[in-house]
């Protein structure tokens, strides 16, 4: 496993790091198996591990801690989100005051089994929550030894924009993959300003392979469902490559995060699995370069021209 900095936070960071969210997190997912996933993760040398309070219906934080519960966390960059919460029923309610934001980082704390969190992101605000009491409470958070770094979870380029330009936010973490190349200016500008990038989805959601069509666990069946039902564009332009998948020499999920990393402004891919062969071989791609010709079929797969 290769390691790169956090931005200018001071943080190292495993650059293939492991998302503890969605179907990884839910109860009908087996508790044995979601802890398994941790430990081999750091048995392969991943010290990121990227989770956050609503995640799962709220099921996924307090899980990471049971995961973690007697290991050695001093070297380990959790991070956590809060402006979200479970609201029950599936449903993720939205506050950004600073006394929510306070009050669910000292909960995370708690639910984590940390004194400190290395990392704290806003999950998603909107631009105009990114204001002076905000920042102010992550600011207090820090001097209290509460959080190490804050950084801002968005998937709105305008956000994030926004947020580079913010003193007190220290990483951004993003959509970067195949299907978001689009993303590259912006993640150059963080890089410049010395904010930590992280990329989520950094496999498409799986979207490449036209995952929707393969089911071969219960697991599936709710990617499929989340695909059909809230991701259809990717599931559309994701069928155009294919091509990842019958390369040789790699795997697609290897070639697709090979593409990310191969941006050096990334700090690291945060990937997310519930099976632990594909937690191998995602891990197995760090230090993996991208051939040329792969680069390649992946831009023309991009610009539409393949
Ligand atoms: N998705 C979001 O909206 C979002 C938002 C904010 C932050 N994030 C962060 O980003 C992390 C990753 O996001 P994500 O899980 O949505 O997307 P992802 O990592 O791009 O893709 C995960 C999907 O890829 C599949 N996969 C993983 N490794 C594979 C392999 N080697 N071969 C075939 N399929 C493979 C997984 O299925 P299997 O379980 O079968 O491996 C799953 O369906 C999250 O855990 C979270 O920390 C995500």
């Amino acid at each position: 496993m290769l390691y790169r900095p956090l931005g200018a936070t001071g943080l190292t960071v495993s650059e293939i790091g492991f998302g503890c969210a969605s179907w990884w997190g839910k109860p009908a997912f087996a508790e044995r198996s979601a802890l398994g996933l941790v430990h081999a993760a750091l048995d392969l040398g991943v010290t990121l591990f990227d989770t956050g309070a609503s995640y799962s219906g709220g099921e996924a934080e307090p899980r990471l801690g049971r995961a973690l519960k007697g290991r050695d966390v001093s070297r380990l960059v959790i991070a956590s989100k809060a402006g979200t919460y479970a609201a029950g029923r599936g449903r993720v309610g939205r506050d950004f005051s600073a006394a929510a934001v306070r009050a669910s980082a000292e909960r995370s704390l708690k639910t984590l089994g940390l004194e400190s969190l290395p990392l704290l992101q806003l999950h998603g605000p909107m631009r105009s929550e990114l204001n002076d009491e905000l920042l102010g409470a992550l600011a207090e958070l820090k001097a209290r030894g509460l959080i190490r770094a804050a950084g801002v979870n968005s998937f709105d380029p305008a956000v994030i924009d926004h947020a580079i330009g913010l003193t007190g936010i220290d990483a951004v973490m993003i959509d970067y993959n195949v299907l978001r190349p689009e993303r590259a200016p912006l993640i150059a500008r963080a890089a410049a300003a010395g904010k930590g990038v992280l990329a989520g989805m950094p496999l498409a959601m799986g979207h490449t392979g036209l995952k929707v069509a393969k089911i071969r666990g219960i697991q599936d069946l709710w990617y499929a469902a989340r695909g059909l039902v809230r991701h259809r564009g990717e599931v559309r332009a994701g069928a155009r490559f294919g091509f990842l998948h019958r390369l040789g020499g790699m795997t697609g999920s290897q070639a697709a995060l090979a593409y990310v990393l191969a941006n050096a402004g990334v700090s690291a891919a945060v990937i997310g699995t519930t099976r632990l062969a594909h937690l191998r071989e995602d891990l197995a791609a760090s230090g993996m370069a991208l051939p040329a010709q792969v680069a390649r079929r992946i831009e023309a797969a991009q610009t539409g021209s393949a």
